[in-house]
């Protein structure tokens, strides 16, 4: 794996406030690099960026291949005159990464009163799109009907907190979506976080891309069925969570990558 990701993933990441682990961001690491090494087109997307963890993971990953579109209220973080600081917050930590953000694919306000041609006539058909903004049902229903309309036939979308007992309306606003859609959408991944969904024509594509890369050799994998397909199950061994862990709090953050090989 490129050495510069693989510093992102096991350095950088952690210095971002945020929600994405390096079992998923070497998830999203096999993925886009497969699809980029096949030169398959497309945008990237994020609903819910918070302060950025997985937007620039996914910036650092594309190499500039595509726009990424980040969509977020950006209402958090009220400073003492009651103005928010998440926007600005977001910026920053692009500058500090060296990752600056693009402005002008940068949509402020709320995903659910978006139509798709607010993000296609932005960046065109999203062939990996993470949604991990709103966690109700109503959220989940609308931000994946949006994406739906969004992806190139070989578009990914991944959601996130699923499985998750403290958000169960994002589970219940999964399995809706991939009942409702069942003739053409399946998983094809699941982690302990996230729920991978593509176009059941590219269900075995994804699939091989999972089981081949060597990036993803240290997690356990099994084949679960969930709604009618054969999907893979990847999981973190406790071991290798805790020599992780271990590494990182001792500020040992650049070895702390041995603990996923
Ligand atoms: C859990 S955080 C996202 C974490 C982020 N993906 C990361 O990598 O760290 C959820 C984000 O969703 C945003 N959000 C919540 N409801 C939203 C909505 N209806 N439209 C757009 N963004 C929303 C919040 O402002 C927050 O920044």
């Amino acid at each position: 794996m490129d050495k510069a990701d693989r510093k992102f993933i096991f350095q950088s990441l952690s210095t971002i406030e945020g929600y994405i682990d390096p079992p998923d961001a070497l998830v999203f690491q096999a993925l886009l690099h497969c699809q980029q090494q096949r030169q398959m087109a497309g945008a990237l997307a994020e609903i819910g960026v918070f302060y950025g963890r997985s937007y620039f993971l996914m910036k650092q990953l594309s190499k500039g291949h595509s726009p990424i579109l980040a969509i977020d209220l950006f209402d958090l973080d009220e400073d003492r005159a009651g103005e928010p600081q998440q926007y600005q917050r977001f910026l920053d930590n692009g500058r500090q990464l060296g990752l600056p953000v693009d402005e002008t694919n940068v949509i402020r306000g709320d995903s659910c009163s978006l139509t798709p041609d607010a993000i296609l006539s932005r960046v065109g058909p999203v062939r990996f799109f993470s949604i991990d903004g709103g966690h109700h049902l109503h959220h989940v229903a609308s931000d994946a009907a949006l994406a739906l309309e969004c992806i190139a036939p070989h578009g990914i979308i991944v959601f996130d907190d699923t499985f998750n007992i403290a958000w169960p309306e994002v589970t219940v606003g999964v399995a809706d979506f991939l009942r409702q859609h069942a003739d053409t959408l399946c998983c094809f991944c699941v982690t302990k976080y996230k729920t991978y969904v593509c176009h059941r024509s590219w269900r075995d594509f994804y699939v091989e891309t999972i089981r081949q890369a060597k990036q993803l050799s240290a997690l356990e994998r099994s084949e679960i069925e969930f709604l009618g397909s054969s999907i893979i199950k990847l999981h973190t061994p406790l071991g290798r969570r805790v020599m992780f862990e271990i590494m990182r709090r001792s500020g040992l953050g650049s070895l702390s990558g041995r603990a996923f090989r």
